[in-house]
């Protein structure tokens, strides 16, 4: 076993430049990875990665990012106060390695779209170019700049527009980061695609009263699913978090890192579809073997609905009669088709 360690501000003070670099770049652990693209007064476009954007507001929607001390020239700083227009692209996986070729130094009047194999594109009546191969865009307009007291200064801009695809919106209206190939950074030069993750209602101290009370009331042979809330017949045998493939081309012509990003999202796409249909057929699966095992002693008749009970002793048996005409704990109903399958009814 690992022993702990404690690492402490003199022990920073004394490490070399780059291991404290390093570790205090990873100590928040995994941030957005995002283009910011400019266009300066000459117009020149620019793009440049940055990890340290946070949202600050939605209404108005601010978004801030910091930007390194200005003591030496930084182009997307001087171009986002020059020009008041710049645009927020998200990394998705495929274009990492172009993304992480724009935080090299460049000269003036070079851009790095072309250098790095990224594309610029325009919006009508926006002064900034957005990121082609972006999947989810961000037009911004610069709000204000609060200089920090280490010299870094946090920009604050406001969405002016969010340009997508229309299914990466989700039904709550958030963006489906996933279906979008969102990427996350670690430290200064890790590039990570992110799986599937897990989410929650909105938390309050009675929800959570009820939930502890709910889980002491819960059958064994059946898993809660939070996020239909309703039972499963039993623990997925795969693992849901697994993501798609991912193809990442070793170099960078616009052309490869497109198509790759395409197939990509493609296959993510087909992934999904396969992955609900295998999920609704283990569960169908599932359901059917706990019927099957529940003890019942007549012939169920196809077109029927019958309903499955747990006894006192953890016992599963079958039923003709309702929940509602019994106090038993009914875990589900069930039609019988034709072809002798158990279909759930819902509700
Ligand atoms: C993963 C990663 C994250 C970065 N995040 C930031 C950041 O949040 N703020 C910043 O000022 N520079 C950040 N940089 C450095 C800039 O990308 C780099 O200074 C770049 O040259 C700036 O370009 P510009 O001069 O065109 O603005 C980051 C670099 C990397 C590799």
């Amino acid at each position: 076993m690992s022993n702990l360690v404690h690492i402490t501000e003199d022990d920073m003070k004394e490490m070399d430049r780059i291991s404290r670099l390093n570790l205090v770049n990873s100590i928040t652990g995994f941030k957005p990875a995002n283009l910011i693209a400019t266009r300066s007064e000459h117009g020149v476009n620019n793009v440049a990665i940055f990890s340290s954007i946070v949202h600050l507001g939605s209404n108005p929607p601010l978004i801030g990012h910091v930007t390194r001390p200005v003591t030496v020239p930084r182009h997307t700083y001087s171009n986002i106060k020059a020009n008041g227009e710049y645009t927020i692209n998200h990394v998705p996986e495929g274009l990492e390695e172009a993304a992480h070729l724009t935080s090299a130094n460049y000269p003036e009047d070079l851009s790095e779209f072309e250098t790095c194999g990224l594309t610029p594109s325009f919006v009508k009546g926006f002064n900034a170019p957005i990121v082609k191969e972006s999947p989810v865009s961000l037009l911004m307009e610069f709000h204000e700049e609060v200089p920090l007291s280490n010299g870094t200064v946090l920009i604050i801009g406001k969405v002016k527009s969010v340009i997508m695809k229309d299914d990466f919106r989700a039904e709550n209206g958030s963006i489906d980061l996933l279906r979008a190939g969102t990427m996350a950074i670690s430290g200064l030069d890790t590039y990570h695609p992110v799986s599937e993750g897990r989410n929650f209602p909105y938390a309050t101290y009675e929800s959570i009263e009820e939930k502890v009370e709910q889980e002491a009331k819960r059958p064994d042979q059946v898993v809660f699913d939070e996020k239909t809330k309703s039972y499963n017949a039993s623990l997925l045998p795969y693992a849901t978090n697994v993501g798609a493939p991912v193809i990442k081309p070793n170099d960078l012509t616009h052309w490869k890192a497109s198509g790759a990003h395409k197939i990509t999202r493609h296959l993510q796409a087909k992934y999904e579809e396969l992955r609900t249909a295998y999920e609704e057929m283990t569960e169908l699966f599932r359901w059917n073997e706990l019927v099957y095992k529940a003890k019942f002693s007549f012939e169920p008749i196809a077109g029927e609905t019958y309903h499955l009970y747990r006894k006192e002793d953890d016992s599963i048996f079958l039923s003709m009669i309702p929940p509602t005409n019994w106090s038993k704990e009914c875990l589900g109903s069930f039609k019988l088709n034709s072809d002798q399958i158990w279909e759930k009814v819902l509700g």
